[in-house]
């Protein structure tokens, strides 16, 4: 069985600092890359910058600096967000290293070598802001001004002599492919978004622009600059070393599993993509997922609209896990989701604090004081018990194939009914009355106490740094975690020393007036 797997984050614009959308995007990834780690994949997964174009020029030029230095700054607050957010990215890539371009001139050169791109001339509407050309029925005038439809964002007329990519000459393939491969667009929304799209009549596509600098140059023409989004996408194989098909991560790695992107460029990623793939006979990645909207007040952040939360700021307050919990556990993975400082902290304190990090301490507490500070050693399970450890046994064969399935809230659904339980079974029963019956106490606790590995094992994905802290009762480190031991119901060595906690989470004072 393949056991590698690679994912991929979009590869962001460093045209402004990172918010709460870069930084979903990412957590999601990481996420995943977790989760098959614990797996036993080998993990390659990828995160970057997108450098080039109109757009970047422009933010460097109002800062009146060099637009190299401009990327290289901007591009360091990404990388450092990847630190903060505890990601465990294999690779960062930027649009503006060498390995980069060199693999896009390659690609260029296939895609002309197949007779897929001439020489002609544009004329249409480009928005800067989206780096995106759009037909006449995509625009609308708003108080005098052209703005995109679906984005908002301004456009412009532009008219340059360009080089096309024979967009159209892919309709049907596309087509086909679609329907010979149903996941390879997930969500099912979105995939019958793109069909009907493609089914609409794709025609062929700008791939160069003339009037501005800032990209790579086109092979045997320096008058023109590659189109920075087939630039940008390039980055999944470019990263891998391609055009070297026989290099070792190219061969590990291509195809993708997951290409993770946001749903506002599903059309680069399940149009664009697949058709410069096929023109230049390369695989198609697995499955491109586009996610939803995280939304402040029920609107997109955007910069214009003023209302960016800067999740550098959520993490200052409330610290690391707690935010990625919440995005992962509120947000309906494949929806927009509008978030709150109301809800996560309700998030904190019921889950988090309540209901995970109250079992760990009171069962550790429980264990410290009447099992001699040790893994109890004489132990016999009953039904009860069984009842409660076979669940784990029996539901692995679930939880991989609906993660398989990009069901990010059946996982984390589990991982809570799973406390409910947990909390339930410890006090229904009641170990603190068992004290002249020492074998059901000690299996009570063992039980409670394996119950908590396997569920800190699960959480290990979503809330790194916790779900270790918690294992630090059992001395576990994180390169024993293992998704497939939750099976074992007597993992835990009997015997063997239980270490007491720190408080894993504080509960937070809320403020009812
Ligand atoms: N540079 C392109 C991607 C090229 S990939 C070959 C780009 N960059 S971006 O910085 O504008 O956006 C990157 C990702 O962030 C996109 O997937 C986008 O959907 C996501 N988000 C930006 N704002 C967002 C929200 N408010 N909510 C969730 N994700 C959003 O597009």
């Amino acid at each position: 069985m393949d056991k590698n797997f690679y994912i991929t984050t979009p590869i962001y614009y460093p045209s402004a600092k990172p918010h709460m959308g870069h930084a979903y995007s990412s957590i999601i990834a990481d996420f995943f890359a977790r989760f098959k780690r614990i797996d036993g994949y080998k993990v390659h997964f990828l995160t970057g910058t997108d450098e080039h174009g109109l757009k970047i020029q422009r933010s460097a030029e109002k800062k009146g600096i060099d637009t190299l230095e401009f990327c290289n700054e901007i591009s360091q607050t990404f990388r450092d967000l990847s630190k903060t957010l505890n990601l465990t990215n294999t690779d960062f890539i930027r649009t503006t290293e060498k390995r980069h371009q060199e693999s896009v001139q390659y690609l260029w050169k296939e895609l002309e070598k197949n007779d897929d791109i001439y020489l002609s001339k544009y004329s249409g509407w480009y928005s800067v802001s989206d780096e995106a050309f759009y037909n006449e029925d995509e625009i609308e005038e708003i108080d005098g001004k052209k703005i995109a439809v679906l984005s908002k964002s301004s456009v412009e007329w532009i008219e340059e002599e360009s080089y096309f990519f024979r967009l159209s000459k892919w309709q049907q393939p596309l087509l086909d492919y679609y329907k010979n491969n149903p996941d390879f667009i997930s969500p099912e929304s979105r995939k019958n978004e793109v069909v009907s799209f493609v089914k609409g009549g794709l025609k062929d596509l700008s791939v160069s622009r003339k009037t501005f600098s800032w990209g790579i140059k086109v092979p045997d023409n320096n008058e023109h600059i590659i189109y920075v989004w087939l630039d940008a996408l390039t980055n999944y194989i470019s990263a891998l070393n391609y055009p070297n098909k026989e290099d070792k991560l190219y061969k590990e790695f291509w195809p993708a599993n997951i290409h993770l992107i946001g749903k506002d460029i599903l059309r680069f990623h399940a149009v664009y993509w697949p058709a410069f793939l096929l023109a230049a006979k390369i695989e198609l990645p697995k499955k491109i997922y586009s996610h939803g909207w995280i939304l402040s007040d029920n609107e997109k952040m955007s910069k214009s609209k003023g209302n960016i939360l800067d999740p550098l700021e959520i993490i200052n307050q409330y610290g690391l896990d707690p935010l990625r919990y919440y995005l992962i556990k509120e947000v309906s993975f494949g929806n927009d989701g509008n978030i709150s400082q109301e809800r996560l902290e309700d998030c904190i304190n019921s889950d988090l604090a309540n209901n995970f990090g109250n079992l760990c301490q009171r069962v550790t507490a429980f264990a410290i004081k009447n099992c001699n500070s040790k893994i109890p050693n004489d132990i016999k399970f009953n039904d009860e018990d069984f009842i409660i450890l076979n669940k784990y046994k029996d539901n692995l064969t679930t939880i991989r194939d609906k993660i398989d399935d990009q069901n990010i809230n059946f996982y984390i659904d589990y991982i809570v009914k799973s406390l409910f339980e947990a909390n339930k079974y410890f006090n229904d029963q009641e170990p603190w009355k068992k004290k002249d019956d020492q074998v059901r106490l000690n299996t009570i606790v063992y039980t409670t106490l394996e119950i908590v590995r396997k569920i800190s094992f699960m959480l290990f994905p979503i809330i790194p740094e916790s779900s270790l802290k918690a294992l630090k009762i059992f001395n576990i480190k994180e390169n024993q975690i293992e998704l497939s031991s939750i099976q074992n119901h007597k993992y835990l060595e009997e015997g063997s020393s239980i270490n007491k906690i720190d408080i894993l989470f504080k509960k937070i004072e809320k403020n009812n007036d």
